[in-house]
C-alpha cells in the first residue's frame, strides 16, 4: 500500500509537470485528489490494516495529497503567469508608431486683432471693460447726448426689442456705464471691445453684426493733444512706425470737437493706390473730446473733468492689415479662410 501511494505521488507530479494548460491541470486534480481518485481508493482499503499500521499509513496518505496539491498550486501559478505574459505579448502596441495628426485650431483673425489692440492699450495703463449687448436706450443713446427724436439716431439704424431696449449699435454705452459707476471720480482709462448690431444689409463692407473697440479716458487736464498722441502711438504700433496720422473734423453727438482719424496708406506709402482710393489716406476711426453733457449726465463736473473717446472697427483694421476684401469672410467661418491666420503654419 505504501508503495502504491509513492507511485501515485510520482505519477501525479510527473503529469503535473508535463501539463501545459489550466484545463489539463484541473483534470489531473480531479483524477488524483477527487473522491473517485486512486488515493481515496487506497485509503478505503485502510480498514484491512492493523491498528499500528493505520496512523502511519494515514499520515503518509496525507503527505502524498499534500505534495500533489502543492505541486498543483505551483504549476497553476506558473501557467497563469505564462498566460498573462502571452496576453501582454499578443496585445502589445507599438508606441513608436506615429500617431494620427490632431487638427489644431487657431484664434479667429478678429480675436487676434482685438487682443493685439487690448495688449497695446493695457501697456499704456488702460483696463478692459465690457457691457451688455442687449442695452437700454438710455445708455446706447440718451446718456450719450442723443435724446429721443435726435436726428443723429438715424445714423445708427437699430434693432429694437422693446421701446426702451435694443441691441447696442456701438460700444459707446460702455463709456456711459463706466462713468456712472465711477460716480464722478477720475481717472478712467478703459478699452471696451465687443459686438454691436445695426440694421444694415450685408455686403462686402457692411454686416448687421460687427465688432467695435471703444476707448475712453477721463481725468483732470485731459486735452486734445493727449488724444492725438495716443492715436498716433496706436497707428504706428498697429500699422508700422512710418505711418502718419491726420485728424479731420467730424461730428458725433457725444464728442465735441469730433474728429475722424486717417493714417497714411501703408500699401502705397501715401502716393495713392486702389486701397486708399488714390488719396494716400485711409480712414481708421472716429474720436473726440467727451461732450460736457455726457460728463454731466454721468455725474462728472465738466469744469473739473475732461476726457477723450475713440471708437474703431476691428474688422476694418483686420481687412486692411491682412488684405481681406469682404467683411463676410469673418462670419461665414470657412476653414480655408480661417486657417490662413494660424501661427502654426
Ligand atoms: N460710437 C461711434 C460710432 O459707432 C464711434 C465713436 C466712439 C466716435 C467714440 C467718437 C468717440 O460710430
Amino acid at each position: 500500500m505504501q508503495e502504491r501511494l509513492k507511485e501515485l505521488q510520482q505519477e501525479a507530479i510527473q503529469k503535473i509537470e508535463q501539463s501545459s494548460s489550466l484545463k489539463e491541470l484541473n483534470d489531473i486534480r480531479v483524477a488524483y485528489l477527487g473522491k473517485k481518485g486512486p488515493i481515496t481508493e487506497v485509503l478505503r482499503g485502510m480498514g484491512k490494516l492493523s491498528a499500528e499500521e493505520r496512523p502511519v499509513m494515514g499520515a503518509l496518505a496525507n503527505e502524498v495529497r499534500e505534495a500533489i496539491a502543492t505541486t498543483l498550486e505551483a504549476k497553476q501559478k506558473d501557467l497563469e503567469e505564462a498566460a498573462v505574459l502571452e496576453k501582454l505579448a499578443s496585445e502589445s502596441i507599438d508606441v513608436t508608431l506615429p500617431g494620427r495628426p490632431v487638427k489644431v485650431g487657431n484664434h479667429h483673425p478678429l480675436t487676434r486683432i482685438i487682443e493685439e489692440i487690448e495688449d497695446l492699450f493695457i501697456g499704456m495703463g488702460y483696463q478692459v471693460a465690457e457691457g451688455p449687448e442687449v442695452e437700454q436706450d438710455y445708455y446706447n443713446f440718451e446718456a450719450l447726448n442723443l435724446p429721443k427724436g435726435h436726428p443723429a439716431r438715424d445714423m445708427q439704424d437699430s434693432f429694437y426689442i422693446t421701446e426702451e431696449i435694443l441691441l447696442r449699435t456701438h460700444t459707446s454705452p460702455v463709456q456711459a456705464r463706466t462713468m456712472e459707476k465711477n460716480q464722478g471720480k477720475g481717472p478712467i482709462k478703459i478699452i471696451c471691445p465687443g459686438k454691436v448690431y445695426r440694421r444694415d444689409n450685408d455686403d462686402a463692407t457692411h454686416s448687421h453684426q460687427f465688432m467695435q473697440i471703444e476707448g475712453l479716458v477721463v481725468g483732470e487736464n485731459i486735452r486734445m493733444s493727449d488724444l492725438k498722441g495716443t492715436l498716433e502711438v496706436f497707428a504706428k504700433k498697429m500699422f508700422g512706425e512710418d505711418r502718419e496720422i491726420r485728424l479731420r473734423p467730424s461730428f458725433f453727438p457725444f464728442t465735441e470737437p469730433s474728429v475722424e482719424m486717417d493714417i497714411s496708406c501703408m500699401i502705397c506709402g501715401g502716393h495713392g493706390c486702389n486701397v486708399c482710393k488714390k488719396t494716400g489716406w485711409i480712414e481708421i476711426l472716429g474720436a473726440g473730446m467727451v461732450h460736457p453733457n455726457v460728463l454731466e449726465m454721468a455725474g462728472y463736473d465738466s469744469k473739473k473733468y475732461t476726457g477723450f473717446a475713440f471708437g474703431m472697427g476691428p474688422e476694418r483694421i483686420a481687412m486692411l492689415k491682412y488684405g481681406v476684401d469682404d467683411i463676410r469672410h469673418f462670419y461665414t467661418n470657412d476653414v480655408r479662410f480661417l486657417k490662413q491666420f494660424s501661427k502654426h503654419e
